[in-house]
């Protein structure tokens, strides 16, 4: 993966189309944490041990910022590419296939496989790999309880997770930068923790096609490119699956993809971060800051194996 500097203050959404921060912020929920408002920023206050708490504000990344500053290679390698080739992409209709190691498989549209569970609008400190982070807030469901209602039987250990196939919409598709469709994968009981979203929005929106809509994978305290975007197919299995940049190079990306500031890429150190819309790198945190809610399901790993 590419380190780009984003695009400063630029950007095709009218100022009018982005809902204020204060609009927005009043009506939303919290789940996981909470968030203190502080004018028109909003800070996330440490739930975490004191020798993890950080000194700087945690404001919101900007919409601007989330929108136009991605890696979605089916749209082009460059952070500027999905936002401006993936116009002619159509989330919609959409369905979902339930597949694998399940009592409930089938295939469903999205409005069928969503109805019933709780959306949730939690807001998460993303850290992509390449040591650029985020806070988003999203808006989803918990993958959890889409994944209790497919009936997992006892042999599903893993979830695979496949991204779209469709070159003739999709034109990063039609050179084998990486391998297509892109697929992601969590052990059974990461994809249960409370934590796991399945996104279907941010900023109270839905997501534009560069974020993955209209259905995508996020995981807060993994790198970005564990959040697979455009999924049609999760399937529940008894082996380990290979994701898409394990497969690419496995010496460099992990199954696990957990933030560690203590294990570096081979190609460049974990230890600090870049937050996009800041100038100042700030430390890094184990599970990128959430290891009292994820922690437990590592004990006994070595993670510098593991990683
Ligand atoms: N999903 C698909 N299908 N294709 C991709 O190229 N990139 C991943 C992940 N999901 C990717 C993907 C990477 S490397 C990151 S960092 C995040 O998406 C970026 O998500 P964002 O652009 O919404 O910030």
């Amino acid at each position: 993966m590419l380190i780009r500097k984003p695009r400063a203050g630029e950007g095709d959404i009218p100022s009018s189309e982005i809902t204020p921060y204060e609009v927005y912020l009043d009506r939303r929920r919290f789940i996981a944490q909470s968030v203190t408002l502080a004018g028109a920023a909003a800070f996330v206050p440490s739930i975490l041990g004191a020798s993890e708490s950080r000194q700087q504000s945690e404001e919101l990344t900007s919409f601007e910022d989330i929108t136009h500053y991605n890696n979605f290679y089916e749209f082009g390698t460059s952070k500027e590419d999905p936002a401006q080739y993936s116009g002619s992409f159509k989330p919609k209709p959409w369905s979902v296939q339930i597949a694998g190691e399940c009592g409930n498989p089938g295939t469903f549209a999205l409005e069928d496989f969503l109805k019933g569970h709780e959306v949730v609008e939690p807001v998460y400190r993303m850290r992509c790999v390449e040591a650029w982070s985020m806070v988003i807030p999203w808006r989803g469901v918990r993958l959890r309880d889409v994944l209790i209602k497919a009936q997992p039987t006892g042999n599903a250990k893993f979830i695979k997770m496949t991204s779209v196939l469709r070159p003739e919409e999709m034109l990063g598709q039609r050179h084998q930068v990486i391998p297509f469709p892109y697929v992601e994968g969590l052990r059974l009981d990461e994809a249960l923790n409370e934590m796991t979203l399945l996104a279907t929005g941010l900023y109270g929106k839905d997501l534009l096609n560069q974020n993955g809509a209209p259905l995508r994978l996020v995981t807060p305290w993994k790198y970005g490119f564990k959040g697979v975007k455009s999924i049609v197919k999760i399937e529940f299995t008894q082996e380990m699956p290979e994701n898409t940049w394990q497969v690419m190079a496995a010496n460099e990306y992990g199954f696990y993809a957990n933030v560690n500031p203590d294990v570096d890429h081979p190609r460049w150190s974990q230890a600090r971060e870049r937050r996009i819309g800041e100038f100042t790198r700030r430390p890094t945190l184990m599970f990128n800051g959430y290891t009292e809610q994820v922690a437990h399901m590592y004990k006994g790993m070595d993670l510098t194996r593991w990683y």
